[in-house]
């Protein structure tokens, strides 16, 4: 926990307008674990389904849709004051095996993506802020990733055509390419800037670009990162961290835990500068994706497995608190 007169992150990054954030683990939210939700409503203004919006968790077979745990967690953002962004419509993985385990033609494909993202965004219309329409299509070394199930149907078409169904159901929400390791200046950041450089060229409604922000231990902000969020900025595009964690081999000494809190801070400040919003994958170690995917790794987050705030959390508090000493108030909030 925090002491009690602590500021919370989501009332000092609103004196900014600014979005602080976290992905809510389903069972958690589900089973409405008193410190995972009262924690959850107390500090962040922006949230996001880990995976209760993808795919597979909202189509498990055909022509069929499991929308309890995504209604609430919509019903519980507009109880809460809170931003929701959307998690996410096109992505090579978590897809149904109904959908992969047959052979579509070309038009059945188009027709079968066009009807899920127009089902789901129509469904959250108005009440979705942003939306993850497209995730990770760029390969690790740049180019288009050629194992995406949509990339394999439809070729490269498939992104712009995935921004257009999206935009068709709710013009008002905010469309993002999200992505990871592409923070930086890279061969796939290189990618990751002409397509959506083209995307806006050919007017496909795209408006930002998603940072996933999937960190190792030592991580700081370089020029790099300031001069590819100048470029993808000036094509008139949003920015957001959507995914922050800063994985540590476990377990973690004190300084880990202090080399963490720097990578938080940093990232914290740079988002101020860059971004609408900064949103951890997760915010307890207690449920973290990365030690199942990462064996010996872990304690990524800003809380730790007993809702105990860590140092990152305390840079991320001082990061707003600095922008509060700073910058003009946003009157507005
Ligand atoms: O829901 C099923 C459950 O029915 C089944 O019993 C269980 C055991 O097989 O699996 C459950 O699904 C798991 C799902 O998380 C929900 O818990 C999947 O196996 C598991 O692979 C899946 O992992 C998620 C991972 O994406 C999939 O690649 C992580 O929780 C999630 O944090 C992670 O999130 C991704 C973002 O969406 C995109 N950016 C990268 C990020 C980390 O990989």
């Amino acid at each position: 926990m925090t002491a009690q007169n602590s500021p919370r992150l989501r009332d000092l990054a609103a004196q900014h307008g600014f979005y602080v954030g976290t992905a809510v683990h389903t069972g958690a939210f589900t089973r409405a674990e008193a410190p995972y939700c009262d924690l959850l409503k107390r500090e962040f203004n922006v949230i996001v389904a880990e995976n209760m919006m993808k795919f597979v968790e909202l189509s498990p077979a055909p022509d069929t849709y499991a929308w309890n745990a995504a209604d609430a967690l919509v019903d519980f953002a507009a109880a809460n004051d809170m931003k929701l962004r959307g998690h996410t419509l096109v992505w090579h993985q978590q897809l149904p095996q109904w959908v992969t385990h047959r052979s579509w033609t070309p038009e059945e494909a188009r027709s079968l993506l066009e009807r899920h993202i127009k089902t789901v965004v129509g469904r959250y219309r108005g009440r979705v802020w942003a939306w993850d329409v497209v995730n990770e299509a760029i390969a690790d070394t740049g180019g288009y990733r050629s194992d995406s199930f949509w990339y394999q149907q439809l070729g490269a078409e498939y992104i712009a055509l995935a921004f257009q169904w999206a935009h068709e159901a709710d013009p008002n929400a905010i469309l993002y390419y999200n992505d990871y390791e592409a923070e930086g200046l890279s061969p796939k950041s290189d990618s990751v800037y002409e397509l959506v450089r083209d995307l806006k060229q050919a007017e496909v409604p795209i408006h930002g670009v998603g940072w996933q922000m999937h960190l190792s231990e030592g991580w700081r902000v370089t020029a790099e990162h300031r001069s590819n969020a100048e470029r993808l900025r000036g094509l008139g595009l949003e920015l957001s961290m959507t995914e922050m964690d800063v994985r540590l081999s476990t377990p973690a000494s004190a300084a880990q835990l202090e080399s963490q809190a720097r990578s938080y801070g940093e990232a914290m400040e740079l988002a101020l500068e860059t971004c609408a919003a900064l949103l951890t994958w997760g915010f307890t170690d207690k449920y973290s994706w990365i030690p199942g995917f990462r064996p010996g790794y872990g304690a990524a987050l800003p809380f730790d497995a007993d809702y105990q705030a860590k140092p990152a959390y305390t840079a991320m508090q001082q990061a707003l608190l600095g922008a509060a000493q700073t910058a003009p108030l946003d009157q507005g909030a």
